[in-house]
């Protein structure tokens, strides 16, 4: 933890009577500690204790005299920001993007992974629109450190107890071993669709929206991976300062970025929907309509997978994936063979929940060796993360 930037940001619970001791764990373990208040929280610990303990400033309100508190420097200043204890009250507007406190401004402009450890009495913890909320920062690619069992604040006994210091501490711990994980090792990931271009304002494209793809890149760039993210047409972006992206629109852009690339790269994983073909010809003007029917000649793309698995060199791990409506497995393993890739991560059209526009998606690893791993329907930061961990196994 020696020179790790730790941001804890403690909103209003009882709770918050852990922190000056998680505090002390880290500066202990050589974290630079700093620490933000809501106003609540600074009723039930005092800034006094924590400013003494961690030797800087704590921070409570957006503005005081004539100082305004820079949310967005210490958004971006930390490693990590833990979240704790987190409030029924701090998660929901956490999960709605309210931003009426210091907290909460640092929290939406942060730039590092976050850490959350919630805090509640039992029945605020089993609320529909608790476990609703939860469920939603969880899509948000956040780590929960689950709330315990025990002695709660009003005397009850059950769920909802904020994890004790020792263990807040060896979940950062474990936090920072995990994000070197992958520390020294680059990867090419590509992501999205392509828009092959028909006229000035038409072109062929599908619905893929990159979801998948960007969260893998950044599961990747998490565990200390230089990800290359190679992306087509989208509004999403990724958020990671691991991670360097290249925006392209059509295969053929895709293709050049990605051979170019692919050399100096340990890891690639080529989630992109690419269109497998491309009109023979664009018009430089807009087509106009004539005959009731409409013929566009189209011609092949170039196969990245396949090029890239033709140069692959010992030691260089290449991932495909493979949308199947139909024999899943039996294309997934043609395609494995065929373009000389080490794995290839399987969706089907037919599990629910599964595929493009989905929040969700249910994959099956299929390796060389032929082995093959099925996991259950997850987010798609679940996922990734589940990807992450198979390129780790395999890279040995
Ligand atoms: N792929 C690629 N270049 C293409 C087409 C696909 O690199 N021109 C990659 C995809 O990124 C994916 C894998 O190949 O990793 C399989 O893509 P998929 O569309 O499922 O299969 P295709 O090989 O295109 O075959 P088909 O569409 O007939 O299933």
């Amino acid at each position: 933890m020696k020179g790790k930037k730790i941001l804890i940001a403690a909103s209003g619970s009882i709770a918050a009577y852990k922190i000056p001791i998680l505090a002390r764990f880290c500066i202990k373990a050589g974290a630079e500690v700093k620490v933000v208040l809501t106003p609540s929280a600074a009723t039930f610990v005092s800034p006094l204790v924590l400013s003494t303990l961690t030797k800087n400033e704590v921070l409570v309100e957006m503005a005081s005299g004539n100082s305004w508190a820079n949310h967005v420097a210490l958004g971006r200043w930390a490693d990590v920001m833990l979240i704790a204890p987190a409030s029924c009250n701090t998660i929901a507007k956490m999960a709605h993007g309210l931003c009426d406190n210091l907290l909460l401004s640092v929290y939406l402009s942060s730039v590092c992974p976050v850490l959350i450890a919630p805090a509640m009495d039992e029945d605020m913890w089993h609320h529909p629109a608790t476990q609703k909320n939860m469920k939603t920062i969880t899509s948000f690619g956040h780590t929960i450190i689950p709330a315990e069992h025990g002695e709660l604040a009003s005397g009850l006994i059950g769920m909802g107890r904020m994890a004790e210091p020792e263990s807040l501490f060896n979940h950062l711990m474990t936090f920072f071993q995990e994000s070197q994980q992958l520390s020294g090792y680059s990867a090419l990931v590509t992501a999205g669709p392509t828009f092959e271009n028909l006229d000035p304002v038409r072109f062929i494209g599908n619905y893929s929206t990159g979801k998948m793809g960007i969260a893998i890149a950044e599961a990747l760039a998490g565990k200390g991976c230089n990800v290359q993210l190679v992306l087509g047409p989208t509004h999403l972006r990724a958020s990671h300062s691991n991670i360097t992206t290249t925006n392209v629109v059509s295969a053929h852009q895709m293709y050049k970025i990605c051979s170019d690339l692919f050399p100096s790269m340990n890891i690639a994983v080529m989630s992109a929907a690419i269109a497998d073909y491309t009109p023979n010809e664009v018009s430089a003007v807009k087509i106009k309509k004539r005959e009731n029917d409409f013929t566009i000649s189209l011609k092949k793309t170039d196969d990245i997978l396949k090029h890239l698995g033709s140069i692959k060199k010992n030691g260089q791990l290449l991932i495909g994936f493979a949308l199947e409506s139909n024999n899943e497995k039996e294309y997934a393993l043609g395609k494995l063979k065929e373009k000389n890739a080490d794995a290839i991560v399987l969706n089907s059209l037919n599990d629910q929940g599964a595929g493009f526009s989905h929040d969700t998606n249910k994959i099956s690893i299929f390796e060389k060796n032929g082995k093959e791993t099925k996991y259950e329907l997850k987010t798609k930061n679940e996922v990734a993360r589940d990807i992450a961990e198979k390129i780790i196994e395999l890279l040995g």
